[in-house]
């Protein structure tokens, strides 16, 4: 392999990102990236845990192989087939009819985000999200020149709907972003709260209202997809990276008003979505049953996380996600080294006192409860 990591013959060997001419915004910044370190049991970046399925791994090999004759070509550009059986999927499981019009796909549902905030946010305009929240709705707001607002969050870490309303009146932002369940820290938001806080956009602005389903076949509640229903500046972002175990793939999706789309259409790269990611994310929808089929599997072990980790006397919120949020911890640092160093690898979001395990197979989650069971007795001695 090519050593990328010194200079190249001639170029100064201590220049660095502040010798540049970067944007000002992002000098002095870090990029996003959890540490992908080679453990045993890795359970830090709520992926699945289950590798795609044979006869799924073999369909894909098919579709691929079709799309490979053709990629001479450029992709379909509108990704119509794709969006069609994406709207299906959600129409059978939503508990709201679409059509391909309401739909629009991206490369991870992040591409989604950027499009939506490169379309409704931008230099002068702001975002807001509930803190803390997923990270990186701060940082492709940063990246696309939109000002962050942070936003409120209860003690218990669910959404207030009158303190979160009151901050976008006073605050007027072009895009809200709500984030059920909610990452890190696995709490679902009810239907009541987000109406209450797309009625507040809509009065202070009106503005985009995001929300944020990632997590949400995981959940104990229903999708809020219906909520689009006479709301066009109401969307709903979905992923196939973590109920379809498919986050190598990259496939990102969204439900809106067909006007929500024709809006993104103004952003997204011509041929955003390559012929191969079209063919493999078709694939997986075929299987659709089978890979809920390891939610049902993942939601059980959540709840036994949920439950172990409370009898071991951890606080633990509520979770609607595949991963649990627990602590307290006085240093929740040394915490995360110290079960780390057991082969478990969780992950610290800089949530004071907290860490994230996301639920993985049986046997790594029993790995993970002996690391925290040791933990305690350690801390307790
Ligand atoms: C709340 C939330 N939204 C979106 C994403 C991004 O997912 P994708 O892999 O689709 O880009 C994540 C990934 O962890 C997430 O936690």
């Amino acid at each position: 392999m090519t050593d990328t990591s010194g200079p190249a013959p001639g170029e100064p060997a201590d220049l660095g990102i502040d010798d540049l001419p970067v944007r000002d915004e992002l000098r002095g910044q870090t990029p996003y990236g959890a540490p992908q370190l080679d453990v045993p049991v890795q359970l830090n970046t709520n992926e699945n845990p289950y590798p795609l399925p044979g006869p799924l791994v073999d369909r894909i090999t098919e579709r691929v192989r079709e799309a490979a004759r053709g990629l001479n070509r450029y992709p379909d550009r509108d990704a119509v087939e794709l969006r069609t059986e994406l709207a299906a999927y959600l129409s059978r499981t939503g508990g709201h009819p679409l059509t391909t019009a309401n739909v629009w796909a991206a490369n991870g549902s992040n591409e989604v985000i950027q499009q939506l905030l490169q379309t409704f946010g931008g230099p002068g305009r702001t975002a807001i999200g509930f803190e803390p929240s997923y990270s990186m709705h701060r940082l492709i707001a940063r990246g696309t020149g939109t000002g962050w607002l942070s936003g409120p969050r209860g003690e218990d870490f669910t959404i207030e709907a009158a303190s979160a309303a009151e901050a976008i009146t006073e605050h007027r932002p072009d895009v809200v972003f709500i984030t059920s369940p909610n990452n890190p820290t696995g709490t679902a938001v009810d239907a009541e709260t987000v109406l209450a806080l797309y009625e507040a956009a809509q009065a202070a602005k009106p503005s985009l209202v995001v929300v944020d389903e990632a997590y949400v076949e995981f959940s104990h509640r229903p999708s809020l997809l219906p909520l689009i229903e006479g709301r066009p500046r109401l969307v709903i972002s979905r992923t196939m990276s973590k109920a379809f175990g498919a986050a190598g793939l990259r496939l990102g999706y969204l439900a809106a008003h067909p006007a929500v789309v024709d809006a993104v259409q103004l952003v997204r790269l011509p041929y955003h979505l390559s012929a191969v990611t079209q063919a493999t994310a078709l694939a997986a929808l075929e299987h659709t049953d089978t890979l809920l089929g390891y939610v049902e599997t993942l939601k059980a072990e959540r709840d036994r996380l949920v439950d172990e980790l409370r009898a071991l006397g951890y606080e633990v919120t509520d979770s609607d996600a595949n991963f649990v949020q627990f602590g307290r911890f006085e240093d929740s640092h040394a915490a995360w080294r110290w079960i780390l160093d057991r082969g478990v690898l969780v992950r610290d979001n800089g949530v004071p006192g907290r860490l994230r395990v996301t639920a993985g197979t049986p046997s790594e989650n029993d790995a993970f409860l002996d690391a925290v069971r040791e933990l305690k007795k350690e801390q307790s001695a």
